[in-house]
């Protein structure tokens, strides 16, 4: 094996086992489920504070539970005042795989670490960014520590409740930020340089064109509802089914409208899920009086999102005109597309060429990343790594150890390239 190749070999091992090492981290046994602002979270933040503090950063903690590891410029220059944020979350879906978020995670970590190793200063100061809400699954908001650090935070949504009736602002108490600073933690614009995230592509493509690596050029438009549904409990037995009020049935009727909607789009990036629902009272005798579900609506452009969710207006609508039940949808998320810098996707394909000898194309998001929120602080980059036939949000989730070494070397090579303008 040449030198380079054991150096990334070594890189990967460090890698997979800082990987296993969060994976340990869950609220359930025999399986990875790490939410916002829960102990595991804390468990994990700690891990990674100390790994931050291994690697000679000065570590702290903001008020949305965000841990911030950093270094000044390490030589003058005229970017010496300005931040380079690198970053990526450590919070899971449930049931979750161990890479998404936690591989972008432990790769600024070990980039750092790599500039340390080869004796290398930077012109400017680096941020490593472990953030604790980017899947948006124990509150009915997303991306919210990203948004503090962007400064685009909505302070409405400190009174957004979890399944228990905690709201988002006990919930940071209890972690012991003070959700009355948290506009306090937001980066001054004129002080970042850019963000760059390593993350898992989370689909197949990659795999598919054999490339271990790729810059991503954009990340879709996303919306985020929930769905209430007001019906009327009665007997299972009794009342005829003219007469009734069920609000599941009309929910069932929706969710079949959400996926028909996507369905018919004729440029096959639109999609929707409802991942979540809700019944009261919940039992097999009692017409359901009230339904909850969350909508998640997606598009490679704006356009086609906002037109699917106003098809899907029009059918709340329908519904409940037809099943005399009351329809109201909440929108707790609303993202335009977020296109990566095309300075940092240059940088990026520069250093995945040299990382891999072949940089290819780079590649649209269909998942959501904490870019969404950065893109409004600064610019914002993001290197793509190969997983095991795309499956993601699944603990079949995979990465081999050469490909996390590749992405690491290729996170080092881009600073390096930014190091150089
Ligand atoms: C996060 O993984 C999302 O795309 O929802
Ligand atoms: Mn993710
Ligand atoms: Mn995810």
């Amino acid at each position: 094996m040449s030198g380079a190749g054991r150096d990334r070999a070594a890189l990967g091992a460090r890698a997979q086992a800082m990987i296993e090492a969060l994976a340990a981290i869950s609220a359930e046994e025999g399986a990875l489920t790490r939410l916002y602002l829960t102990p595991e979270h804390r468990r994990a933040a700690d891990l990674v504070a100390g790994w931050m503090q291994d690697a000679g950063l000065s570590v702290r903690m903001d008020n949305a539970g965000t841990v911030r590891g950093g270094q000044p410029a390490g030589r003058p220059g005229r970017n010496a005042n300005k931040t380079l944020l690198v970053g990526s979350h450590i919070d899971t879906v449930v049931d979750a795989g161990r890479y998404d978020g936690n591989l972008g995670v432990v790769a600024g970590i070990l980039a750092v670490e790599e500039f340390h190793r080869r004796g290398i200063s930077l012109p400017f100061g680096v941020d490593l960014l472990a953030f604790g809400d980017e899947e948006g699954v124990r509150f009915p908001v997303t991306l919210t520590s990203s948004s503090v650090v962007a400064g685009i935070f909505d302070e409405r949504a400190l009174d957004v409740t979890d399944a228990a009736g905690i709201t988002l602002r006990d919930a940071l108490v209890a972690f012991g930020c003070d959700p009355a600073r948290l506009k306090d933690d937001a980066y001054p614009r004129a002080g970042v340089l850019g963000y760059l995230e390593v993350h898992i592509e989370q689909g197949p493509v990659l795999e598919r064109e054999n490339r271990p690596l790729a810059s991503v050029s954009a990340i879709a438009s996303q919306n985020r509802h929930v769905v209430r549904i007001r019906g009327q409990a009665g007997h299972a037995g009794t009342v005829p089914m003219a007469l009734r009020q069920d609000a599941l049935a009309a929910a069932a009727e929706l969710i079949v409208a959400a996926e028909a909607i996507a369905r018919r789009d004729k440029g096959n990036s639109l999609v929707a899920t409802v991942g979540q629902i809700e019944v009261k009272p919940g039992a097999p005798n009692v017409i359901p009086a009230e339904a909850r579900f969350s909508l998640d609506i997606r598009a490679a452009n704006d356009a086609a999102r906002v037109e699917a969710f106003q098809e899907f207006r029009l059918a709340a609508r329908r519904v409940d005109t037809t099943r005399h039940v009351v329809v109201g949808i909440e929108t707790v998320m609303e993202k335009p597309v977020a296109a990566c810098a095309p300075s940092l996707q240059k940088a990026i394909g520069a250093a995945i060429g040299k990382v891999t000898g072949r940089a290819g194309q780079s590649l649209m998001s269909g998942a959501g990343h904490d870019g969404q929120a950065m893109a409004q602080l600064t610019d914002f980059g993001m290197i793509f790594v190969r997983c095991r036939a795309g499956i993601s949000h699944n603990p079949r989730e995979f990465v081999t150890v050469e490909d996390m070494g590749a992405a690491v070397e290729a996170l080092v090579a881009t600073i390096e390239e930014l190091a150089r303008e």
